[in-house]
């Protein structure tokens, strides 16, 4: 489709209707439903919820209160009991979901495994209990990192049942990244492996464990490591254990624990506006209810559907969108641990066309990607199965997104495009498939009992198009409870950042957002410093705390560039200490050294020494004019607050 037919769509403001077909045949089928359920939701939230509670999931004992809500801090369904992986796993078993796929797993080497939902239960019940014997109680935390094996799935069901909350730390990031979040999470045992596949080359994961924990995180007493790339590796005596050892001696009997529905499930480290990541909880019943619901109405699950989100499991896609939220609901989840790679551009098509996969679940950044690997991968393979699209973790640029309907989609797939958060727990804005007309770019409606809003810093509704910050104004059940250990810290960072005038609270995690005439909200990016580099979120101060850490760095700001696939990529101005010269090989290290205190996803594209940093009188680094630089455009708007004006004509100057 050529430049000038997507910006006549565009412009004309083309709606993108689903085909009566799948309207017909949807959870919802129509805009009349949603704003039913929307509405209901909105008036009555705790209604809403509590029947969806008690028809969606099992719970052992019924809760007191639907909703315990003293801003910032909620409580959904306390005192009641509750197990995720019991509504995962143990409840399909009872009838034909027994030996339906629960899970799909293709390797990146091309071997593959499908565990039935019975295969699966019996595999999370042995390594929940290789877990307790490995000394793990109810309320220890569990430190998580694996590579896209089925392990990384059972490791987190497993720490679930038994009440162990885990936190998955993302292969991609550094020894000296995993052992800050063990440290902070206080996790008791390490489950990992040997190694994974990443475009035909092993990532030594074992290796990195071995690393971190020579590093620190002494409160790991155990590790339990998963055989996946064979290559030798050091084993600790007494510390070190193989899965696969301790799989023939536990028994397959492992009953889920009674979970209170507010107990802690799972820590999620994220990226924020400080150098330190936040560990970001998230509980049990409201967690699993709003994953549950999402999956279901979004994705539109039926029986027969072959889901499949690309995400890493270390993400919270991976949490939500690939293990608990289809899991709950008894759908067909596959996992795949490759990627596209020189020796297989179209590995994706060959799985859809493996697996006849139905619904695909990916990022604008790999969207971006595959556009330019060409259109001969995936026409050459049979992708008719496809039904319905999804895309997460950016704003999708129209082009990308008539990209996808129309090669990818074949034109007839609904494409939802869906807004969230890891603190959102799930998806919060988002077109439902059957009943939602669509328009490139945008993420369209809140999703029912979410009341989303754009606002000005008093928290006033931003009625023209000119844009504002995206708020949530009412609790929901998947929201975060608060930061791990620092309750203090979400107060401040998600709640106190607005000051509406009202003096209601107010949710605002970063994003800035406009509402056009129909309602549709467009979302614009981040408004703070944090960056979105593929797909990944990065604090600017985190990636600037690794640069001071290095010896020959003073002082340094980070800022995000624009790049064609990757959304966003990393500049970092940086000035040296006295009798330090700038040189590509200090360049080349400074580089590495960030790479190896946070991980390769967080390596600057470059590096531009400089001999002073724009500041204000105050002494606060000018980041919007070193975005200006280091996207080449032209510096606009004030720069009366800068300190020296000189500064600046020497950053121009190189
Ligand atoms: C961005 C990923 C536009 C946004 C689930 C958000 C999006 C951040 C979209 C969260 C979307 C996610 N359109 N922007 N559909 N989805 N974002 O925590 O800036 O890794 O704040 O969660 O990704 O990233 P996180």
């Amino acid at each position: 489709m050529s430049q000038a037919t997507i910006e006549s769509i565009l412009h004309e403001k083309r709606l993108f209707h689903p085909s009566e077909d799948f309207s017909n045949r949807a959870h919802i089928k129509n805009l009349d439903e949603y704003r039913q359920l929307y509405d209901r939701a909105k008036t009555d939230p705790e209604g809403f919820w509590e029947e969806l509670a008690e028809t969606e999931l099992h719970w052992f004992k019924k809760w007191e209160r639907v909703l315990d809500w003293q801003p910032p801090f909620a409580q959904w369904f306390a005192g009641g009991k509750i197990n995720i992986s019991y509504n995962c796993l143990d409840r399909h078993l009872n009838g034909d979901r027994k030996d339906k796929p629960a899970l799909i797993w293709e390797g990146e080497p091309g071997d593959s495994r499908i565990f039935t939902y019975a295969e699966l239960h019996r595999e999370v019940c042995q390594m929940a209990n290789a877990i307790k014997e490995l000394g793990v109680k109810k309320g220890d935390r569990v430190g998580i990192y694996m590579p896209m094996i089925p392990s990384a799935a059972i490791a987190m069901l497993a720490c679930a049942r038994i009440g162990a909350p885990h936190t998955v730390v993302f292969g991609g990031f550094s020894a000296e990244a995993l052992k800050d979040r063990l440290e902070d999470a206080e996790a008791k045992l390490v489950i990992t492996a040997d190694g994974g596949w990443r475009k035909d080359a092993i990532v030594p994961l074992k290796d990195q464990v071995d690393k971190a924990l020579e590093a620190g995180a002494p409160g790991v007493e155990n590790v339990l490591v998963v055989k996946r790339t064979q290559q030798e590796i050091s084993m600790q005596p007494g510390r070190d254990h193989w899965w696969h050892d301790l799989q023939t001696r536990v028994s397959a009997d492992c009953p889920a624990e009674e979970m209170d529905s507010e107990d802690m499930l799972f820590i999620l480290y994220t990226s924020g506006t400080t150098g330190k990541p936040k560990g970001v909880v998230h509980t049990t019943g409201g967690y699993n209810l709003y994953t549950h619901v999402t999956s279901k109405w979004i994705f539109d699950l039926r029986d027969d559907d072959v889901y499949w989100c690309t995400a890493d499991v270390g993400w919270i896609t991976g949490h939500s969108y690939i293990v608990y939220g289809p899991l709950s609901n008894g759908a067909t989840t596959l996992m795949y641990e490759g990627a596209p790679r020189a020796s297989n551009p179209g590995c994706l098509w060959d799985v859809v066309q493996k697996y006849g996969v139905t619904i695909f679940y990916t990022a604008p950044t790999a969207i971006r990607a595959l556009m330019k690997l060409g259109e001969q991968h995936p026409d050459a393979r049979d992708l008719s199965s496809l039904r319905l699209l999804g895309t997460v973790g950016e704003p999708i640029n129209p082009e990308a997104w008539m990209w996808y309907h129309r090669v990818i989609g074949g034109g007839k797939c609904p494409i939802v495009d869906t807004w969230w958060q890891t603190e959102t727990g799930g998806v919060m804005i988002t077109p439902l498939p059957g009943a939602t007309p669509t328009k490139p770019g945008s993420c369209t409606l809140p999703f029912p009992g979410i009341v989303a809003d754009v606002v000005d810093a008093e928290g006033e509704p931003v009625t023209d198009e000119s844009g504002g910050y995206l708020v949530v104004r009412q609790p929901w059940p998947g929201m975060m409870r608060t930061v791990y250990g620092d309750p203090d810290r979400f107060r401040r960072t998600y709640w106190e950042y607005l000051r509406p005038q009202d003096g209601n609270p107010i949710y605002f995690a970063g994003d800035g957002a406009r509402k056009d005439e129909e309602g549709y909200f467009w979302v614009m990016g981040r408004v703070d410093d944090v960056i979105n580099v593929a797909g990944h979120r990065l604090g600017t101060m985190e990636v600037e705390s690794a640069l001071v850490s290095h010896p020959a760095v003073a002082e340094a700001a980070v800022v995000g560039c624009p790049h064609e696939v990757k959304g966003e990529e990393i500049v970092a101005f940086v000035t040296l200490k006295e009798d330090l010269d700038a040189s590509e090989e200090l360049e080349n290290e400074l580089k590495q050294h960030v790479v190896n205190e946070i991980g390769a996803l967080a390596r600057p594209k470059e590096i531009r020494f400089t001999e002073e940093l724009p500041k204000t009188r105050s002494g606060k680094i000018m980041r919007r004019l070193l975005r200006s630089l280091a996207s080449g455009e032209e510096i606009s708007g004030d720069t009366s607050t800068l300190q020296d004006r000189g500064v600046l004509e020497k950053l121009r100057g190189g």
